[in-house]
């Protein structure tokens, strides 16, 4: 045995003692589900010097493009870079230009709409389904006007969208589809994975997510020209690395002649990579994803069981047919009728140790950044403002245990008994 395997033997040593002690402190929203795999690939990414992006990030490309079935994935440091490089490659494409409109769900995350403001377009912020809670088609059809370019798509906590409806109105109405898939690792409708349906598709890997990198994200499509935008703009703007890495191309123009390929600056472009280190924890996490959503839905299928005896005053999380639901959290909605204020049953649950969120920033329009931003709203956004004053969420990852399950629901059954 040389000396690495032995470091790693020793190292899955660590990590089967660390797992008996080492475990959350609290009922958390989400944890990091390792053990020595994820530790030694990591290190021995690091023990061969591969510290920047390199073969691993290919490697953990064309593994994650694999699995949600598209042609090319783009590995960068954050899903809030990859929505940035999302919406940039649009727009270097020609496909938008600034003041152009993007319609997206009212109630999101903030990097949904950042890069839409940052790059110089108009968000368009549109009401939820009061069920599914994601972006509602038949408002997406109201809020179409002559500067609509492209429709964000958001699978709110993993419920995958109604992909087949708001493709078909992009399809209508010429409309680029973006589709954000942060919270949806693995989430399907039909046998098809959300995240292969958009035009350009976004993921986060980051710690509270399906699977994880620390810091991470990656951006999808099917298209040759976006990806090879999204590698130049990811990479300082320099030349696409397809045409850097070929041995047939050779840049050559009437002023700099025939320059060295990596030092040929074609737009103006970012530096958002993955380095190695991260993508050697998503190679391994990406070959446990199917059984990490297994465990969420085991989690999840105990809530509803034990919580459906209180839909009188807690909306739960509901799935469309046929479609499969990921779980990045477990959400639920106070009911208007309720007897008690979503404050109180949250300092409860906190008593319990018990974390909970907000349904990230409840209404997006309503919260400070993005109040005095360009924007139009379309309708009073009802369902985005019931959801910004009700709406919660609380873990169901696959590193919690049973009698943590079993402690949520009795904290519930126990809060909701005196009503
Ligand atoms: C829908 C959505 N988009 C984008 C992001 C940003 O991802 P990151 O935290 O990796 O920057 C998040 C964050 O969780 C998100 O929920």
């Amino acid at each position: 045995m040389n000396n690495r395997e032995k470091l790693f033997n020793l190292v899955k040593r660590v990590v089967v003692e660390q797992k008996k002690t080492f475990l959350p402190s609290r009922i958390s929203i989400g944890w990091p589900v390792f053990d020595h795999l994820e530790i030694t690939s990591a290190l021995n990414t690091l023990l061969d010097l591969r510290i920047s992006q390199g073969l691993k990030t290919r490697e953990f490309e064309e593994k994650f493009a694999e699995y949600i079935g598209t042609k090319y994935a783009v590995a960068v440091n954050s899903g809030t870079s990859a929505n940035i490089l999302a919406i940039a490659t649009l727009i270097e494409a020609g496909d938008m230009k600034k003041g152009d409109e993007v319609i997206l769900p009212a109630t999101t995350f903030s990097s949904v709409a950042s890069p839409i403001l940052q790059l110089g377009l108009v968000p368009v912020y549109v009401d939820v389904d009061p069920t599914s809670w994601n972006i509602n088609p038949a408002e997406i059809q109201k809020a179409i006007s002559k500067k609509t370019r492209a429709i964000m798509v958001v699978h709110t906590f993993g419920n995958p969208a109604d992909m087949p409806e708001i493709m078909r109105i992009a399809k209508k109405y010429r409309l680029k589809v973006i589709e954000d898939s942060c919270e949806a690792h693995g989430s399907r409708i039909g046998k098809r994975m959300c995240g292969s349906f958009g035009d350009i598709i976004t993921f986060s890997f980051y710690v509270a997510h399906n699977i994880t990198t620390g810091e991470g994200g990656m951006v999808l499509t099917n298209s040759q020209k976006y990806c090879d935008i999204l590698t130049s703009l990811r990479q300082f703007g320099r030349l696409p690395i397809r045409l850097v890495q070929s041995k047939d191309f050779i840049y050559k123009d009437s002023i700099i002649g025939k320059y060295n390929k990596q030092y040929v600056f074609c737009r103006l472009g970012y530096n958002v990579c993955m380095t190695d280190i991260a993508a050697s924890l998503g190679i391994e996490q990406l070959k446990k994803l199917d059984s990490f959503n297994q465990s969420r839905i085991k989690n999840v299928t105990s809530y509803n069981s034990a919580l459906s005896k209180h839909a009188k005053y807690l909306r739960l999380p509901t799935v469309r047919q046929g479609a499969f639901h990921s779980f990045y959290g477990y959400p639920m909605v106070i009911e208007k009728n309720a007897p008690f204020r979503r404050e109180e049953l949250l300092q409860f649950l906190e008593s319990k140790s018990i974390e909970n969120r907000p349904f990230f920033a409840g209404c997006l329009p309503d919260q400070p950044a993005f109040r005095s931003a360009p924007k139009r709203i379309v309708g009073k956004l009802p369902i985005s403002r019931w959801i910004r004053d009700n709406g919660f969420f609380i873990g169901c990852h696959p590193g919690l245990s049973k009698e943590q399950i079993e402690s949520v629901i009795s904290s519930f059954n126990s809060f909701l008994a005196k009503y």
